[in-house]
């Protein structure tokens, strides 16, 4: 029997974001998403560079998340499926989707979609070590010349994954023009394993819109949450046909963004964590007026006394007090 997703909305996989404080947010203001870890690499793990394995290590957080590993070993994807197993993630997701360069040239990420029996070896390999279910994220293809995404999801249906996720843009393209929701449609029309569609779903209309469209079992959100995880809320309450929630206040964002800004300090420590927190303030008051100015006065901040602070001054002049 096909294995049974139990969301309807994943929080998309992102490097330098998905980290354990962004998955903590989510999860309070939308505990209906699934949450996944960044891309961490098998070679990387497999060494327990600390940096990784910290990335890895989810056994603290008390809801599900998958852990997501990018490389091209076989062999390091079994040690990387068995380490993670043990560190706590409730499933294992495979990059093969990435199309930065570095990532593609070692042969991983989205160069996988070019060797379909390296991949279907990592697959089997992968899904071989653990219990969890593995699933796969690619793209609709390398380039426009090599349109594989449904012979690639019958792959990694025939080595065992749980479900795939597909995001409708090729290697090419990068995150440039817009994702093909067509190829969506095609890849379930052949598979019996679940799809999680992803590509371009900025609104509840959005969301329903790629399932009805395309027949996918659940929506994968990336760009569109970030500084807005009340939009995986509505998305997610929107599916299941529940009414929306109010907007948030401007009290809510505050609230929110110092809690991003906080749990940012506590896991990654002052000096890491100030530098993380500037695209946190660009992209939270994004919709915010006078924004502006606050953003550049923040970015010349060096310590986090002066940042709550700034932070508190904004918010109280936005509250008119
Ligand atoms: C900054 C950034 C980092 C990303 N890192 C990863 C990653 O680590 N693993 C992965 O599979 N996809 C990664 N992606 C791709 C997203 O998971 C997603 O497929 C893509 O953004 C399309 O979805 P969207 O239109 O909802 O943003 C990244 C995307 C962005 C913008």
């Amino acid at each position: 029997m096909s294995f049974m997703l139990l969301n309807k909305v994943f929080l998309a996989p992102m490097a330098g974001i998905t980290d354990k404080p962004m998955r903590k947010i989510v999860h309070h203001i939308s505990p209906q998403v699934f949450l996944t870890t960044e891309m961490v690499a098998v070679n990387a793990i497999s060494y327990k560079n600390p940096k990784t394995y910290k990335m890895a290590d989810v056994h603290d957080e008390p809801y599900p998340v998958a852990v997501q590993l990018m490389g091209s070993d076989p062999q390091l994807f079994e040690n990387a499926a068995k380490l993670v197993t043990d560190l706590g993630a409730a499933s294992i997701d495979i990059n093969m989707g990435c199309p930065v360069r570095k990532v593609v040239s070692s042969h991983s990420g989205s160069y996988l979609m070019t060797d379909m029996s390296l991949a279907s070896k990592i697959i089997e390999t992968t899904v071989k070590a653990t219990s969890l279910p593995v699933s796969v994220k690619f793209r609709k293809g390398f380039d426009n010349a090599h349109i594989n995404a449904t012979e690639f999801a019958l792959m990694c249906e025939e080595s065992g994954a749980a479900y795939i996720t597909v995001h409708g843009r090729t290697k090419a393209q990068g995150y440039t023009g817009t994702a093909d929701w067509e190829i969506l449609k095609t890849v379930k029309e052949n598979i019996h394993i679940p799809l999680v569609g992803n590509g371009d779903v900025k609104s509840p209309d959005d969301a329903n819109k790629m399932l009805s469209e395309t027949g996918a079992d659940a929506v994968m959100v990336g760009r569109a949450s970030l500084g807005n995880p009340w939009l995986l809320r509505d998305i997610s309450d929107t599916l299941a046909n529940k009414p929306l929630t109010n907007i948030p206040l401007i009290s809510d964002i505050e609230q929110t963004l110092i809690s991003h800004i906080s749990a940012l300090l506590d896991y990654y420590g002052e000096t890491v964590a100030l530098g993380l927190t500037r695209k946190y303030i660009c992209w939270y008051s994004k919709t915010l007026k006078d924004a502006k100015k606050f953003r550049e006065n923040y970015m010349k901040i060096n310590d986090f006394d002066t940042a709550f602070e700034s932070i508190k001054e904004y918010f109280k002049h936005l509250k008119g007090a």
